[in-house]
């Protein structure tokens, strides 16, 4: 909330008070964009990246929903990326002091253009690595004509909602208490979500992933949770970094999976304890770091509703989620 009163008055009056608004999970209101929806400071944001980002052709981005494993997927991205510079068994390695969202800026929150972040070091790194929760249909023009790359990680509809519910809470101010899950779950329903509708997000990069293979991989949590090292290579060969065969005998991907695993990385002080630029702390983005937790709170009718209204969406389109 303290964020949502940076936006300058002016521009809400001008800009925001013309958009689609709705009550928002913990924020006064999320407003519709492009068919998604934003808080008001991150629209602001969005609008400059959409004006000022100019992706090269070496870029690559890691995109997402939010609470879909873009923290866990930035840190394997960091860490296979830069192995030569920073090897993954280093214990200096950047990964150990700082959280994936300070090495790695998302295009739409954290990048001042004119001034970016010295500790941003994927920023200053070649090749570059961004992270991004916008639609493909939002992305700036020069990454759809780049030959930049992207990688998507979604998550199972139910899981990502419940990590959703849980976020909120989390970053709730105190004297708004806990926002009942029936409310968020009828928002989430109609895709009045941050930066829902989650199926249609999903679907954005899922369709372009099938026209441009080469351009977009579309990966998901639940399988790289299964086959880690598996899509750690598939990662490096998609980017065209694959390893060499000394260095899968030596081990370099079982450990870029292990310093980036749940347990490592919550363990850390800088997860514990440590905050984000916002004043976020960091532990909020490690929960369960699990499939199917969504078990243990939807009730029946919930898992019905939401199974029918992903069926309906993807019918198709030959994902399954
Ligand atoms: P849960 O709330 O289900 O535990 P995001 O990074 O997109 O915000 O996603 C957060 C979700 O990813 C949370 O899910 C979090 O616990 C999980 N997560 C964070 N780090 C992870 C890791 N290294 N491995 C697997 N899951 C991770």
């Amino acid at each position: 909330i303290a964020i949502e009163d940076e936006v300058p008055q002016e521009w809400r009056n001008n800009v925001l008070s013309k958009l689609p608004r709705e009550k928002g999970w913990g924020e006064p209101y999320l407003y519709q964009y492009q068919g998604f929806w934003y808080q008001a400071f991150l629209f602001h944001n969005v609008l400059r990246c959409q004006k000022h980002f100019q992706a090269q052709n070496t870029d690559l981005i890691v995109a997402s929903t939010p609470k879909s494993g873009t923290t866990w997927l930035k840190s394997l991205a960091f860490a296979l990326l830069y192995r030569k510079s920073y090897p993954p068994n280093d214990n200096q390695h950047p990964l150990l002091s700082k959280n994936s969202h300070d090495l790695v800026p998302f295009l739409e929150l954290d990048i001042d253009f004119d001034n970016p972040r010295p500790d941003h070091l994927s920023f200053y790194s070649s090749p570059r690595l961004f992270s991004s929760h916008l639609p493909y249909q939002s992305m700036p023009k020069s990454v759809k004509e780049s030959s930049c790359k992207l990688i998507y990680i979604c998550r199972n509809p139910k899981d990502a909602f419940i990590s959703l519910w849980h976020y909120t809470n989390k970053l709730r101010a105190p004297e708004m208490g806990t926002l009942p899950i029936e409310e968020a779950f009828d928002k989430f329903c109609r895709g009045v979500s941050l930066i829902g509708p989650f199926w249609d997000h999903v679907l954005g990069y899922w369709q372009e992933s099938l026209k441009m293979p080469d351009k977009i991989l579309f990966l998901k949590y639940e399988e790289i949770k299964e086959r880690s090292n598996t899509h750690v290579k598939r990662i490096a060969e998609f980017y065209g970094c694959p390893f060499l065969d000394e260095e899968e005998a030596s081990g370099v991907v079982d450990e870029i999976v292990k310093l980036c695993s749940f347990n490592n990385l919550s363990n850390l002080e800088v997860n514990k304890s440590g905050k984000d630029w916002s004043g976020m702390a960091f532990n909020v983005l490690f929960r369960r770091g699990e499939t199917q937790d969504w078990k243990r709170y939807l009730t029946p009718d919930m898992v019905d509703k939401l199974d029918r209204i992903t069926e309906e969406k993807f019918h198709g389109s030959g994902l399954m989620l």
